[in-house]
Order: C-alpha cells, then structure tokens, then sequence
C-alpha cells in the first residue's frame, strides 16, 4: 500500500474548501501543499493564508512542500498555519542540519527534496536525521509536467542507502505521476506518492486516489 499524498496545486481554487473536503473524505493519506516563492523556482503559488484555509478543513497529515530560497526565516509561520511534514530542498539550504533540527524542534516531520539533477549520494552524511526524501521527478515549479523516467533508478539507490544506514526514512516522488509509473516507483522502494494533475484531471479524483494507493 503507497501512501498517497495528492497535490492541491492542480484544484480549482475557486472551489478549496469543496476539494480539500473531498481529499478529507479519500483514501489519501496526506495532502501536498506546494509552495513558490518565484525565486527558487519560476512560478508564485500561495501562502500562510491558503494553508490555514485548507488546515481548517481537514484532519490529513498537511505535506508541505517548500519551494523557496530561504525557508528558515518561515518554518515558524508554516508550522502555526498547520503543517505536520515540512520539506526543503537540498538545493535551497546551506545549512541543512539546521534546518532539519529547527523542523523537529518545532514538532514536525522533516523532509528534503532532491531536484532531478542532484543524485541521491549528497544525503549520504544526513540521511540518519532526515524523516523523508522527496525525489523530484519533474523540475519543481508547475503541475502537469512530463514524469522524469530516470527517477525510478533514483528510488532503487536511495532505498540502498536508506537500507545501509538502518533509518526509517520515508521515501515520497512528485512530479507527473500515474498508475504505471506509480507501480514502477512503489516496486523501487517508493513509499508516498505525490499526484496533482493525475487525481484532479480525472472523472473520479477519490477513485484516482484510491488506485495509487492499493499500488505494491
Ligand atoms: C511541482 C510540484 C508538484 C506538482 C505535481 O513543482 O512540486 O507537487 O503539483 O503535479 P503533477 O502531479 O501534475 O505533476
Ligand atoms: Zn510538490
């Protein structure tokens, strides 16, 4: 079973509250909040307020997925808004014990993003402190883009590592996901699935979910 953890970016805005009660009453067991600052990637999403609005509507594990330059000066913020999984990128911290420290201190799951272009060995000396692994498998910035095929070798050498160092850490992808790529990262060690365009671009987002989640 793959814990599935759809993006909100791909939903009618217009309509939140009617799509996170709709995530709410799926099989998902997280909801991806993704957040743009226009600096580290080219697109501008949303903010505290629209966290807040989506925290107020539902008892999910809020996976919030930070793409900004500086995400030290706003972990406070994200946490009181009602965040439960915080995850930086890798590309983004220069100091990532740190970060991930002040994460957990602030009583939060800590995560770290790897863009399809950064291999999976930079975690190798982190790896024991870090709660999740998100491998990106599309270039972070918008929804609805091409699955990179070569993350399912990705998975494959981070589940080794993960396996070496005897952690807990979870392993989570985002980035154009479907059932078949879905089954092929779930069988490479895959255990959350992040999927916008897939769940709300289809006539059944709450059956969409519910398939990627009976993958194994
Ligand atoms: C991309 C985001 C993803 C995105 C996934 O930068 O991190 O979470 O919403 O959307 P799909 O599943 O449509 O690729
Ligand atoms: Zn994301």
């Amino acid at each position: 079973m793959a814990i599935v953890s759809p993006s909100v970016l791909s939903c009618d805005f217009g309509n939140l509250q009617k799509a996170v009660e709709m995530l709410d009453s799926s099989n998902a067991e997280w909801i991806h909040i993704d957040v743009m600052d226009g600096v580290f990637v080219p697109n501008i999403s949303f903010g505290f307020p629209v966290l807040s609005t989506i925290r107020n509507h539902t008892s999910k594990l809020l996976d919030v997925h930070l793409m900004i330059t500086n995400p030290d000066a706003y972990l406070t913020d994200f946490c009181s808004s009602g965040a439960n999984i915080i995850t930086v990128h890798y590309e983004a911290c220069t100091h990532l014990h740190r970060t991930l420290s002040e994460i957990k201190r602030l009583g939060m799951k800590a995560g770290v993003a790897l863009n399809p272009h950064t291999p999976v060995s930079v975690l190798q000396d982190i790896i024991t402190e870090v709660d999740l692994v998100l491998i990106m498998s599309v270039n972070p910035g918008f929804g609805g883009q091409k699955f990179i095929a070569s993350s399912v070798e990705k998975v494959i050498k981070l589940k080794k590592l993960i396996r070496e160092k005897n952690t807990h850490t979870l392993i989570e992808v985002d980035g154009g996901i479907n059932l078949e790529n879905g089954r092929l990262l779930v069988e490479a060690g895959a255990d959350a699935l992040v999927a916008g365009s897939f769940v709300f671009g289809s006539s059944s987002p709450v059956e969409t979910i519910k398939s990627l989640g009976e993958l194994s």
